[in-house]
């Protein structure tokens, strides 16, 4: 194979800047927060670093609703603490890759005020607008993701507008060549800039159906349960003309170096793998969550992995993303003893491994206050576990007042109760803490290239046990994970192999016995 690319050999690290780093004590974290973190970056091993949107914005979904998609939100700081942020995260080897979110904009942003302003304006295509039905009601059936209907009426011109998320997050019309043209001007302003990639917002949604059909009821809805899944999302998402969007977009990052285009996409695999595009030209790497969504199962996972590599076409690269600011943290789902064996997985499979920040520190549920809630969605859909506020709390880097996040009376969100346990100072101090397993992974990966650009060969899944291989060359590496809770004997001819690494990080050198113990993931050399 040849020399892989960055983003094919190295790990990604998205950071939820509100929550990472504080610089100037009004509670939520920073650019210049960010760039005083560079070195505990490095010192972790990874590879490059994806901030959610830190561009001028309301604040109606925090900063997913961009006012001005080529500026910085003073919250965060300005464009020449932007600047300084690349520059200093280059000069250390780390890539920089920004949030794009083209599907919607501001209900502030320039281009709607003016498309709302009348029906004859120049921008009123840039937007969705459409008359209601005879009844009232709105032009069609779809949902918004955060609750109610998709549709909000406009006095002042006598139409609806479509918005998949907030009201005040309206959908650009992506079906007008002079939104493409502006949208994709951003992305050049970015790569300008010396940005290297950008992870697209909700990229299967784009485009929509362009008679814009109800779509079909969904039969396994129930009351209690999220509005959005009231009905299939058929018409509303993964369009097939989205992919020539994807296309232009791409091809903007082609005409410049090594860049990488990354998609959000919750799909089925084998419609998740036709973003890689005809000719591999749409995205490099279409987000592959399933690690978030599966059940925490052996077997389960032995048969995702294999259909994920299955569907794979010729080319395209894989990747794997283990917690984002939208889904409960993996600690969470999993409880902390398995989150290392988690760690293990998501950084021995192949393909570019995304990290969530404070993933590395255990981070689970954090509990919010009623009063504390900051998410959209909870506060339009309340108490069906649906807010994403638990998973952004600020990162936790010691013992001290608010884990020295902020110098502010009160974080945006609170911390977790236990953070003055669980912090970057007090885990990097101890020898077997999940942080010094994080950093133990990334090192071996780049010592063993069989991790980061070999084969993957799933040799056996159990009950309890997943054993897989991954090669190049010479070298042939074997991992084994034991995801319950009882010892686990591995097949004889492993015994004499060497231990490169365990989860627990208590045992190196020869592998006496076949035997994993409770709850640990190895790396052997047979
Ligand atoms: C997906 C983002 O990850 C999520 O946080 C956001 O609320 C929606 N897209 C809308 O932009
Ligand atoms: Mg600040």
């Amino acid at each position: 194979m040849a020399e892989p690319l960055w983003w094919q050999s190295g790990a990604i690290y998205q950071i939820y800047p509100r929550s990472f780093q504080d610089s100037d004590g009004d509670g939520v974290g920073d650019l210049d927060g960010i760039r005083s973190r560079l070195d505990y970056l490095t010192w972790l091993g990874v590879d490059a670093i994806w901030i959610s949107p830190i561009y001028p914005s309301p604040m109606a979904d925090f900063g997913y609703d961009v006012a001005d998609y080529c500026g910085i939100h003073p919250l965060f700081g300005s464009l020449r603490d932007f600047d300084a942020l690349v520059a200093e995260a280059h000069a250390r080897g780390l890539k920089v890759i920004l949030d794009f979110v083209p599907n919607h904009t501001s209900d502030r942003h320039p281009w709607f005020l003016e498309s709302r302003a009348s029906r004859a304006n120049a921008k009123r295509d840039w937007y969705v607008w459409r008359d209601g039905k005879a009844d009232g009601a709105p032009p069609n059936n779809w949902m918004s993701q955060f609750g109610g209907p998709a549709w909000t009426y406009d006095d002042a011109t006598r139409q609806w507008y479509l918005h998949s998320f907030l009201r005040q997050q309206p959908d650009l019309n992506w079906r007008n060549p002079q939104v493409r043209a502006a949208m994709n001007a951003v992305l050049d302003f970015w790569l300008r800039r010396g940005v290297d990639g950008f992870r697209v917002d909700v990229i299967w949604l784009l485009i929509k159906d362009e008679a814009l059909r109800d779509n079909p009821p969904n039969p396994a809805w129930q009351p209690g349960q999220a509005d959005i899944g009231r009905n299939l999302q058929v018409y509303n998402a993964d369009q097939p003309e989205v992919h020539e969007v994807i296309a232009g977009m791409r091809q903007v990052l082609d005409r410049y170096d090594e860049r990488v285009l990354i998609g959000e996409i919750y799909l089925p695999v084998e419609r998740l793998v036709t973003y890689y595009g005809k000719g591999l030209g749409g995205a490099q790497l279409p987000f592959n969550f399933q690690l978030i969504l599966a059940a925490w199962d052996a077997p389960k996972i032995a048969r995702l992995i294999e259909e994920y590599e299955g569907h794979l076409p010729p080319g395209g690269w894989p990747n794997w993303v283990l917690g984002n600011h939208d889904q409960p943290r993996i600690a969470a789902r999993v409880g902390s003893e398995q989150a290392r064996v988690a760690a293990m997985l998501l950084l021995t499979l192949r393909g570019t491994p995304t990290l969530y920040y404070g993933d590395e520190l255990g981070l689970g549920r954090v509990a919010i206050p009623r009063d504390a809630v900051q998410d959209p969605w909870e506060k339009n859909e309340p108490g069906l576990g649906l807010g994403r506020d638990p998973s952004r709390t600020p990162m936790q880097w010691n013992a001290g007042r608010h884990a020295a996040f902020t110098t502010a009376a009160k974080p945006w969100l609170p911390l977790d109760a236990d953070h003055a346990r669980m912090n970057v100072e007090t885990l990097r101090a101890q020898p077997r803490s999940l942080l010094k397993l994080y950093h133990a992974l990334l090192a071996l990966r780049r010592r063993h290239r069989a991790l980061t650009s070999g084969s993957f060969k799933l040799i056996s899944a159990d009950a309890h046990t997943l054993v897989y291989e991954r090669a190049l060359g010479a070298e042939r590496l074997v991992v084994a994970l034991n995801l319950g809770a009882e010892p686990q004997r591995l097949s004889d001819h492993l015994g004499g192999a060497e231990v490169l690494l365990s989860t627990a990080l208590n045992r190196e050198g020869t592998l006496a016995e076949p035997i994993l113990r409770a709850n640990e993931g190895l790396v052997l050399r047979p």
